[in-house]
């Protein structure tokens, strides 16, 4: 089968049906599978001829120790160079795993079943494995590509409402970014549509993957416009990291009204497009105010590890479909969000 998308020549995505694609990826390999508890429980026969490792879930365990564990089953397993693994899961599943092969003897293959829409859309694909560190998003990491990625729209069938709607964000996210098509498409339906019409939910993946897999190939190792995928996520990670009250994509959602409502303020956003995007994402069921005072939540982005010394990357929407890298100091970022109070 051909894949949907290529990306760096190296990596194949599929949206496509697993059990078509994985007999014919894995055919010949010595599999190790990785996935967590809650997979397991909802596949019990999925790829039962293969070895397989379960790590718990949860974002607690996205972390080194994890992947040490990880190395150790594959070494009492014996896999060797020539192994491949295939991380079955979401986001926490394929970015960790994704870590433990690009290091386990100096990296061996590997590939992805991706199974949550947030993982489908963003995480599973554009070769950012990585974990943790002191609940600092990301710390430790490798750009390595997964041979393939399988993004299954069937299982997401089993996806809890509140998991589905996290991954919308991602969705309207890259329509934000570079789709305006998708955008409205997105504003001409409904969450229990997008839910029920798996033809519907379907295009819609294809469409958001294809608009990370163009961003990756031109910048893969965030030089300068992968950025854009950051979109909403500054102030997303620091409400995550002070609130337990939000997951990801719900963080995310309030992160690109905060820094839509900023680009009205700096007249690079018209008011008509802040509100279209405020809009579809009320639509969608995400609640837009932050479960974190803005004083303490710009407090903690003046404490992201991840900033450039003292410059912030803020990706700044200038129209649907249109998006900007804003590079500020930290001050210039506290002034421009505080006038929002
Ligand atoms: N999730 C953002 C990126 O892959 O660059």
């Amino acid at each position: 089968m051909n894949p949907d998308f290529t990306v760096r020549n190296t990596s194949r995505v599929y949206v496509a049906r697993a059990e078509e694609l994985l007999p014919q990826r894995l055919c010949g390999e010595q599999v190790f599978v990785v996935t967590d508890e809650v997979v397991e429980a909802l596949y019990p026969d999925l790829l039962p001829h293969y070895p397989h490792i379960c790590i718990p879930c949860g974002e607690q365990h996205k972390t080194l120790t994890t992947v040490e564990s990880i190395h150790r089953r594959l070494l009492a397993l014996g896999a060797d160079r020539k192994s491949f693994l295939l991380a079955v899961g979401g986001g926490i599943v394929t970015d960790t795993a994704g870590f433990a092969a690009s290091t386990y003897m100096r990296g061996i293959r590997f590939g992805f079943l991706s199974t949550t829409l947030l993982g489908q859309v963003d995480a599973s694909v554009g070769g950012k494995n990585g974990v943790n560190v002191d609940g600092y998003k990301n710390m430790a990491g490798t750009f390595t590509q997964p041979e393939f990625v399988v993004c299954d729209t069937t299982m997401l069938r089993t996806l809890p409402e509140r998991e589905f709607r996290a991954g919308l964000a991602e969705v309207v996210k890259s329509a934000i970014i570079a789709d305006p098509n998708l955008f409205e498409r997105l504003e001409q339906t409904s969450f229990t549509q997008l839910r029920s019409d798996e033809a519907l939910l379907e295009q819609v993946v294809r469409a958001a993957v294809g608009v990370k897999v163009a961003i990756v190939e031109r910048d893969e190792r965030e030089a300068g416009e992968r950025r854009l995928l950051n979109l909403g996520h500054t102030l997303a990670h620091a409400i995550e990291k002070c609130s337990h009250a939000m997951n990801h994509g719900e963080a995310v959602a309030v992160g690109m009204r905060l820094v839509a409502d900023c680009a009205v303020r700096g007249a690079w956003l018209s008011a008509a497009e802040r509100n279209r995007i405020c809009g579809l994402l009320t639509r969608l069921g995400f609640v837009l105010e932050s479960p974190v005072g803005l004083d303490r939540l710009l407090a903690e982005v003046g404490k992201d590890k991840k900033s450039d010394g003292e410059s912030i990357h803020l990706i700044v929407p200038h129209a649907i479909g249109h998006c900007e890298v804003h590079t500020l100091e930290k001050e210039a970022l506290q002034t421009l969000f505080k006038q929002d109070k």
